[in-house]
This record gives C-alpha cells, structure tokens and sequence, in this order.
C-alpha cells in the first residue's frame, strides 16, 4: 500500500517474462495496479467506459490498447492472456442502493452476461471477478449460482471468497466477494484463493517488540492531534451523500473544536491503496466539485489494490506451480524406443 516505484502503472515489469492480463471494467485499474506490484504481471489491454476513468487508465498505461465499451468488444480484439479480470458493476446488485435491486437482470450488473460471453469465446486460464458481497444475496440468491455455473459450464473450476480490505492492511473495512475460476482446475482456483495454513494479514497486530502498532488510519489521515479519526473507515462506496444521504457521512475527520468535514480524494486514495494523486487527470475539468466528485466516485468504486496485489501474487504461485507440473510431467514421458 502506498508502494510507490517509478514503474508503478506504466506496464514496466521485470524479471521472466510475465504474466499478462486483460483488465474488464477496468475503472482506475486497482486490480491491474496490485497485479503489477507482483512484478510477474502485465496489463496488455483494458476496458472501460467512463472517459474519466479512461483518462486516468491513459495516464498510467500510456501505451498499451483500451476498449471504451464491453458490449462492442468482439473476442479477436482481446490480445493474448492468461489472466482476465473484471469487477463488473454492481448498482444493480448493491445493498447500498436504494429501491429493489435488479441484479444480473439490470442494465449494469447485466454487462455480466457480455463478460460471460468473451469468456466462453476466449477460455483463458484464469478469470477473477470481484462485486460486492450482496452478489451472494440478490436476486433471492438466484444471481450467484447464475455465475457460477456459467463459468463451470465453460469448463471452469471455481473457488470464491468474501476478502475484507481491512486485514490487507487498509485501514478500511470494505467486504467484496471474489470469483476465482481456473480453466479444467477446481483446485488451483482454490489454491489461489485459500491459503493452507492461517495467513498473518492482519496489520493491527503487535510489532515484534511487544509495542502496539499504531493505526494505518491515523498516519494516513490528517493529524490525530488535530483532527480525530476513526480507527476504520466504514466502505467506501461510489455513491456520494448527494445520492445516498449517508455514504459520506459515515466517513468523515471530526475534530475537536466540533468542526467535521468528509474525506479528501486524496485520503479516499490512501483508504483504497492507490499511490497519491493517482486519480488526478490530465485534462482541466470544470471545476472543483467536478473533479472531486469524479476522484471520490472513481476510488469508491475501485478494488483495494493491496487485495488485488495479494490476489496477484498467489495467480503468479499457482500459474508457476502449474507450468513446473506440466514440464515434470513432460520429462516422465519415456521415449519410444526406435
Ligand atoms: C465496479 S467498477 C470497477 C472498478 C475497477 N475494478 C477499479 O479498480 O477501478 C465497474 C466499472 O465498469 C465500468 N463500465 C460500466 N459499463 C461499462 C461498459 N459498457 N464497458 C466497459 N466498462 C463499463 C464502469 O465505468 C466502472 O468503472
């Protein structure tokens, strides 16, 4: 979190060749920032359509291609991959939205089914979707299996989890339900996402001399000597209080004199792991509010990039482990004798 090298978003990765991925809903790219931060992963195309977002995508991989609409995308424009990875949009599913939730039958959280399709077309080894954990329960529960068995019917192995940012070393608690399928693979889809043994990802334990850490929350937002925060920032969602008459509210700096203000992008940034100013664009936007606005939405709507980099990691794990397997496998074969 807060990693920052000089290569970070530009594609620059060293090393074996790598890995590639194709980023679906791409956003501001959190999964194709965490993946990267393995140094075994790259991003060679993404898609997305909010010419904010594109802007920043622009900023941070000059040089790789973009498609500005998932529906438009036909399966030969998508270069090679072995990793695909989308958080489709989750309006239609989301608890925080108000009115009845629509789920894979919305408009939005329907771009599934477009997602699904490429998939089918393309088959690489490995998919990861990520949405909101009420994907579980719209619909009447009706949606998830919906996922599930497409992909399976694909030909997918598939293992799904619920991951909080908050034991990822974010100071944010945010829960978000992340699919894993492996093409033929049942069980490297779950050895990417299941850990054998308890994982010590939690960074509110005790350093090794006994000393309390203190709160990421605290250094990360404002002075607790002047402005007191709370030790977790409650989810961050896209939605501003304009919307929702809460969200904003429910993360805010209070300070003691009485005065209380809500989160600066730049904070929203730091919550969800993103480097600073991550989200400042490159063209003039027309005016403050605006560009606010758009930097608050765009980190609300985004994957927590140290998620995405421990994600990344165990994809680049359980990949070597596979090619490893296959070429041990290859030296076995004993040669037919002439
Ligand atoms: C939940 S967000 C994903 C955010 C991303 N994971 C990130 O880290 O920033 C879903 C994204 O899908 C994008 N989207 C919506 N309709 C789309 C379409 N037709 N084609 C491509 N992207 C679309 C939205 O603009 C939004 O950025």
């Amino acid at each position: 979190m807060g990693r920052r090298n000089s290569a970070e978003g530009n594609g620059a990765v060293s090393g074996p060749r790598p890995y590639r991925v194709a980023s679906f809903f791409a956003g501001i790219g959190g999964f194709d920032l965490g993946f990267e931060r393995t140094n075994s992963i790259k991003t060679v195309w993404q898609c997305e359509k909010k010419p904010f977002c594109l802007d920043i995508l622009a900023k941070h991989w000059p040089d790789i291609p973009r498609a500005d609409d998932i529906t438009k995308v036909i399966g030969d424009d998508i270069p090679e991959a072995e990793i695909w990875a989308g958080g489709f949009p989750c309006q239609d599913v989301s608890l925080a939205r108000m009115g009845p939730r629509t789920g894979l039958k919305g408009k939005q959280s329907g771009l599934f089914y477009d997602f699904a399709e490429l998939i089918g077309e393309r088959r690489p080894e490995i998919i990861v979707l990520e949405n909101v954990a009420a994907l579980l329960s719209s619909h009447d529960g009706r949606d998830f299996p919906i996922i599930i068995r497409t992909l399976a019917d694909f030909g997918y192995g598939v293992a799904w989890r619920v991951l909080d940012s908050r034991y990822f070393g974010i100071p944010q608690s945010r829960s978000r339900v992340f699919i894993v399928g492996s093409l033929g693979s049942a069980e490297t889809a779950g050895s990417i996402l299941f850990e054998p043994e308890c994982g010590d990802r939690d960074a509110e334990t005790r350093r090794p001399d006994g000393a309390k850490l203190v709160s990421p929350f605290a250094i990360r937002v404002g002075n607790p000597k002047q402005g007191y925060v709370k030790k977790l920032a409650h989810c961050l969602y896209a939605e501003s209080a304009r919307h929702t008459g809460t969200d904003w509210s429910r993360n805010y700096v209070s300070y003691p004199e009485g005065a209380v203000r809500r989160l600066t992008p730049l904070e929203t940034e730091r919550l969800q792991g993103f480097p600073d100013d991550w989200t400042m664009p490159t063209h003039e936007m027309p005016n403050q509010d605006t560009l606010e606005s758009a930097r608050y939405h765009a980190c609300g709507n985004a994957v927590s990039v140290s998620v995405a980099e421990w994600l990344g990691k165990r994809i680049v794990d359980a990949l070597n482990a596979q090619r490893l397997a296959n070429q041990t496998s290859a030296l076995n074969v004993t040669p037919r004798s002439a």
